[in-house]
C-alpha cells in the first residue's frame, strides 16, 4: 500500500533528553520538523517534573526552536496517552530503552520489562490514535557474535549475546509481527553500531547516568581531563588487530542523519517493516581509538588491561551499503571527528550537563 505523500510534521521522540535523542532533536527541528520529547531521566540528566532538561535547553539553543518536554515514563501508559490527547503526532521515534550490554546480565527482569512493555504500551497508545508510523532505535547486538563479517541486514539474528540484545531483537519480532498482522504499519528499525561523538557546537554531548551505561568514548574523555585516572580495557585476548575488542564507531550526527533519511524514506513510501545498519563500514579496535583521541586532542589517556566483560565480542562492524542505496544516508565523518567533536564537549562541559 502505497502512502500518500504527505509530509509528517510532528515527531515525538522517547529518551528525548538521552544522548541520541537530543542530538536527534537538533537535526529535526533543523528540518522543519515539531519536536515532543519524553524522558525519565533514567539515562539522562534533568529534574523530576516537566521542566525542560539541560539537554533540551542546550537543543533550544543551538536550533532556537522550542522543544514540546514530558517528564514521564512510558510504563505508564496514561503518560503516552496525555502526549497523543495534545499533540497530533505523525512519527514516533523510540529511542527510551536502557542500554547496557553488561547491566542486562545483572537485572535481566529489568530489562526485559522495562525495553519491552514501555514499546507495547507505546505501539498501543499509537494504535489507539492512528499513528502507524515508527523509526525505532534498535542495535547491531541483535547480530549477537557475527559467524562474518561484515554485518550486513541479512546476517542471522536472534543469537544475541547479551539480555540488551535479547530486548532488541524481541522488540524487532512485535514490531514485524504488528506489521503483518496490520498493513497500516509503517515501520523501519535502525540497527546502530558505537554512536559517538558530539555535536559540533560543545553545547549538547554525551553524559551517562552511571557508569553501566557509560560507553568507551566518555571514558576516554574522562581520563584525558583528570575526572578518572586511567582507562580501563577489557580484555586483550580477542581475535582482532591487537586483542582488544574492536567495533563500528559512528559519529553521532550520522546516526542523526540517518534517522531523518528514515523518516523521509517512510514518508513517501509504505514499506511494513524494514531494518537497517547504521555503521561507517570500519571497525576500530579500544586501543586504535584511544591512541586516535591521544593524536588529535593532543592529550595522553594511561590505560590497565583487566578481563574481558561478559557479553563482549571479538569484533563488530557492519556493511551499510542498503542504507546508501535505499535511505540515501552516508556517513561524513570518522574516528577523528568523533574523538574531536568530543574532547569539545567535554572541555566545555568538565563535569558534563549540571542540573538546574
Ligand atoms: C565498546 C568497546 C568494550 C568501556 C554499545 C552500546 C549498546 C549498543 C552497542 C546501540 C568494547 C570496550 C568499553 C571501557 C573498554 N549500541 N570498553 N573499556 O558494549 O559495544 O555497546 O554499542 O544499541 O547500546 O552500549 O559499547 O562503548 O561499552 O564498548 O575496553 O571502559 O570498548 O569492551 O570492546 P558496546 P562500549
Amino acid at each position: 500500500m502505497e502512502n500518500s505523500k504527505k509530509t509528517f510534521q510532528t515527531i515525538l521522540i522517547t529518551g528525548g533528553a538521552g544522548y541520541i535523542g537530543s542530538h536527534c532533536a537538533v537535526d529535526l527541528l533543523e528540518a522543519g520538523y515539531n519536536v515532543v520529547a519524553i524522558d525519565n531521566f533514567v539515562n539522562s540528566v534533568g529534574s523530576s517534573q516537566d521542566v525542560l532538561p539541560p539537554p533540551l535547553k542546550g537543543v533550544e539553543k543551538i536550533t532556537g526552536k522550542k522543544v514540546h518536554f514530558y517528564y514521564g515514563d512510558l510504563l505508564e501508559k496514561s503518560v503516552i496517552q496525555n502526549i497523543f490527547q495534545k499533540h497530533k503526532i505523525d512519527c514516533v521515534i523510540h529511542f527510551a530503552a536502557y542500554k547496557s550490554v553488561g547491566e542486562s546480565f545483572h537485572i535481566p527482569l529489568n530489562y526485559y520489562k522495562n525495553n519491552l512493555i514501555s514499546t507495547i504500551n507505546l505501539l498501543e497508545v499509537m494504535e489507539e490514535y492512528g499513528c502507524y508510523q515508527m523509526v525505532f532505535s534498535s542495535s547491531c547486538s541483535v547480530y549477537g557474535n557475527p559467524a562474518t563479517l561484515p554485518i550486513t541486514t541479512k546476517s542471522p539474528t536472534g543469537n544475541a549475546t547479551s539480555t540488551y540484545g535479547r530486548t532488541k531483537y524481541t522488540s524487532e519480532c512485535i514490531l514485524r509481527d504488528l506489521s503483518h498482522a496490520k498493513s497500516e504499519w509503517n515501520i523501519i528499525a535502525l540497527r546502530y553500531f558505537n554512536p559517538a561523538g558530539a555535536h559540533n557546537s560543545g553545547i549538547i554531548g554525551e553524559h551517562p547516568t552511571k557508569v553501566a551505561y557509560a560507553n568507551l568514548m566518555p571514558f576516554l574523555g574522562q581520563v584525558a581531563i583528570g575526572e578518572r585516572q586511567h582507562l580501563t580495557v577489557y580484555g586483550n585476548d580477542y581475535n582482532t588487530v591487537d586483542g582488544t575488542g574492536v567495533r563500528d564507531y559512528i559519529h553521532i550526527m550520522d546516526l542523526c542523519s540517518g534517522h531523518l533519511a528514515a523518516l523521509k524514506k517512510i514518508e513517501s513510501e509504505h514499506l511494513k517493516f524494514k531494518p537497517y545498519n547504521l555503521g561507517i563500514g570500519k571497525g576500530l579496535s579500544v586501543l586504535e581509538l584511544k591512541n586516535a583521541f591521544e593524536e588529535v586532542n593532543n592529550v595522553k589517556i594511561p590505560h590497565v588491561i583487566l578481563p574481558r566483560r561478559e557479553g563482549d565480542v571479538d569484533a563488530l562492524y557492519c556493511d551499510a551499503s542498503d542504507s546508501e542505496t535505499e535511505l540515501g544516508w552516508k556517513p561524513r565523518f570518522d574516528a577523528k571527528d568523533m574523538c574531536r567533536d568530543y574532547w569539545r564537549w567535554q572541555t566545555m562541559n568538565p563535569k558534563g550537563y549540571l542540573h538546574d
